[in-house]
């Protein structure tokens, strides 16, 4: 089986409306004729409507940075599946390490919201990684198959085909430090062997991102591994430019 590429941009906490599209408009010309990548934007809430309208008819899918389990209700700050959808979204980011971080998400809560999704027909990006401190003390495939056992529970072998892995160690976000090529492939490896165990053959159909520091220089050494199939990108996805040069970089 050949998985597919995915490039997705995680734009955070950044862009304005204006900005957004703006950025989109760009980048819409840079990438029109890559084919060998499924590229991904994913910028804050209140841009995700101009973005789905200025990608309209590009290679550019629209995501989300996050989604409520329920369906409406008293949840001051959060945001439904169905809203999403309705707003033109295919993707969504669940499980960020900022928002286990900041915002008190656990496997428990990824779990919900995973469900969430998946039933409302969204594809998610489901992030997991371990703290510099956790890879120190020997511990990242214990808490990788931690958040993979949690985080994934109680779906089907189907439904787990249908979800796309961030692997982010916290380490590499934002720092510069990329994990090297042959470093995250071991860990992505493990991930793969991992979902095997727990879900049978459909793990080899389950596309595997690599992020955190994530750049033009680096994405296609990173993403010519094996078991490394694209990438979830913060700050080099911030401008046209960079982002458009990193998808081209991963498959050239
Ligand atoms: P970075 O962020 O590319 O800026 O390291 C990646 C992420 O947090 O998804």
């Amino acid at each position: 089986m050949v998985r597919k590429i995915i490039i997705a941009g995680n734009w955070k906490m950044n862009k304005t409306m204006a900005e957004a599209k703006a950025l989109v408009k760009e980048l819409k010309g840079l990438v029109a004729d890559v084919k060998a990548v499924e590229i991904v934007v994913c910028p804050p809430f209140t841009a995700l409507n101009a973005v789905v309208e200025a990608a309209a008819g590009s290679n550019i899918k629209v995501g989300a940075q996050n989604v409520h389990w329920a369906g409406s209700g008293a949840f001051t700050g959060e945001i439904s599946a169905a809203m999403l959808k309705e707003a033109g979204v295919e993707y969504v980011i669940i499980g960020h390490s900022e928002r286990r971080q900041y915002f008190g998400e656990t496997d428990a809560t990824v779990n919900q919201r995973l469900k969430a999704a998946l039933a409302a027909g969204l594809k998610p990006i489901v992030c997991i990684g371990e703290t510099l401190e956790e890879r120190e003390q020997g511990m990242t495939e214990k808490v990788l198959l931690t958040q993979l056992e949690g985080g994934l529970a109680g779906l089907s072998s189907d439904q787990v085909a249908g979800v796309v892995i961030a692997y982010e160690p916290v380490w590499a976000i934002g720092t510069g430090k990329t994990a090297t090529p042959e470093m995250a492939e071991e860990t992505h490896r493990y991930i793969r062997c991992t979902l095997k165990s727990l879900f049978d053959e459909v793990a080899e159909d389950v596309v595997i991102q690599y992020g955190g520091s994530m750049k033009a220089a680096n994405s296609g050494q990173l993403v010519a591994q094996k078991n490394i199939d694209g990438g979830l990108i913060g700050g080099a996805s911030l401008e046209a430019e960079s982002f458009a040069a990193l998808i081209k970089n991963a498959v050239a």
